[in-house]
């Protein structure tokens, strides 16, 4: 079977909150198990809207790293990494920033929404604007299939798709290509070439992706094709040229939404969070102090569920039992919030427990993270090259 590659960043924001465990991570972690995954930080991205106080950058991405650990990120099944060891990602982003038009930077939609909304920050630099292609670069580099993202960055994938395909457009033509290819397909055999044919049709004229997929899978297999060739079969596949950056897909992922401690989005800069590793005393408190529906002023008062944040929580950590017995009890007065609130507080401990013994193997061995990440950066790198061998041979640039 055809193994599709999955690529996914994250920005370096230091230690991570619940938010992020269950709008991310937990979907990371699972896909580690059922695709080959490199996962890395962006900590350049993080320079895009900050570069006049980046912070400590190097230690933002430990810290982060140490938690994506903690939390069940395995080195030995994904690939973890640090954009910035990887300068390949900035010369891809720079050739591809030759053949950019500017007006599909400008037309990304969150340049504008971005710029309004942090409006207190400059934002009208080039390292802005070209944030997308950045983004392009990081995951057509390591020709990704696929890539888990948050809804905000569906604009940003489109952007990359479109970008691999005008590249491929532009430098994808060997001269005589159709006629090699057409040699190429007759090499796999009468019955493998027909087949192949068929679900090249079916791809190109119906847009069939499951015959894309079989066909690539077909090629996969075939032993005895060169690689030039077998790279030919596959860029005859999908149009005309040679495919030298794959078109990725997103991974939309129906994830958790997770409440902060006021009912808002859980995130950092609204001071509402739980971390990684709060302590099971703070965690406590911080539950314990969350507010409620406000019509429950007494213990006698009745309240309404839907008008509480606490409620949120029971939908992410509570079984159906337990969510009828708030339900009832608090629409009866039946339960007080202290009550309503104490299976969420447990839940919460036995998901953090394990974690924060990670946390704490890692704090005391910090070089372990160092060593994960040096090895997941050779890792990356190898991809990397191999890629921009290709690119820059497609350019015409290297001997
Ligand atoms: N732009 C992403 C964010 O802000 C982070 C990111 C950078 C990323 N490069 C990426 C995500 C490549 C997926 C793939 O959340
Ligand atoms: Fe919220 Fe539970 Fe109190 Fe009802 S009983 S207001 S759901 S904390």
């Amino acid at each position: 079977m055809y193994a599709e590659r999955v690529v996914s960043g994250m920005r370096p924001t230091g230690a991570l909150h619940l938010g992020h465990y269950h709008g991310v991570l937990v979907n990371w972690i699972k896909l580690q198990h059922e695709y080959p995954c490199l996962f890395f930080v962006a900590d350049w991205h993080a320079l895009t809207t900050n570069y006049d106080e980046p912070g400590n950058l190097h230690k933002n991405t430990t810290d982060m790293v140490a938690d994506w650990l903690a939390a069940g990120l395995d080195p030995g099944e994904a690939t973890l990494f640090v954009q910035s060891r990887i300068p390949e990602h900035a010369e891809l982003h720079l050739l591809m920033s030759m053949m950019t038009p500017l007006g599909w930077l400008e037309r990304v939609p969150t340049y504008k929404d971005q710029q309004e909304k942090l409006s207190h920050k400059d934002l009208s630099t080039y390292g802005f604007l070209g944030y997308p292609l950045l983004m392009a670069a990081d995951i057509l580099i390591y020709r990704a299939d696929r890539v888990p993202v948050g809804e905000d960055q569906v604009p940003h994938l489109e952007f990359a798709r479109e970008a691999a395909r005008r590249f491929n457009h532009l430098y994808g033509r060997e001269p005589g290509f159709e006629d090699k290819a057409r040699e190429a397909v007759k090499k796999l055999g009468s019955k493998k070439s027909r087949l192949y044919d068929e679900l090249r049709t079916r791809f190109q004229q119906e847009g069939d992706k499951a015959a894309r997929e079989a066909a690539q899978a077909l090629l996969e297999e075939v032993q005895h094709l060169s690689v030039i060739d077998r790279e030919r079969l596959f860029g005859y596949l999908e149009g005309t040229g040679k495919q030298i950056l794959v078109e990725p897909e997103a991974l939309l992922t129906e994830a958790a939404k997770m409440p902060g401690l006021d009912g808002a989005k859980m995130s950092k800069s609204y001071g509402n969070t739980i971390t990684l590793r709060d302590a099971p005393e703070s965690v406590t408190k911080k539950i314990r102090a969350m507010p409620t529906d406000p019509a429950r002023m007494r213990r006698t008062d009745p309240g309404d569920p839907q008008k509480c944040p606490v409620w949120q929580l029971h939908r992410i950590y509570s079984g159906e039992d337990c969510k009828a017995w708030v339900q009832q009890g608090c629409k009866s007065a039946g339960i007080g919030c202290l009550d309503c609130k104490q299976p969420v507080i447990e839940s919460v401990l036995k998901e953090l427990a394990p974690m924060r013994e990670r946390a704490r193997y890692y704090g005391e061995n910090p070089e372990i993270i160092t060593s994960i990440l040096a090895e997941g950066c050779d890792r990356a790198r190898e991809y990397a090259r191999e890629t921009m061998r290709d690119v820059r041979e497609a350019m015409g640039i290297s001997g």
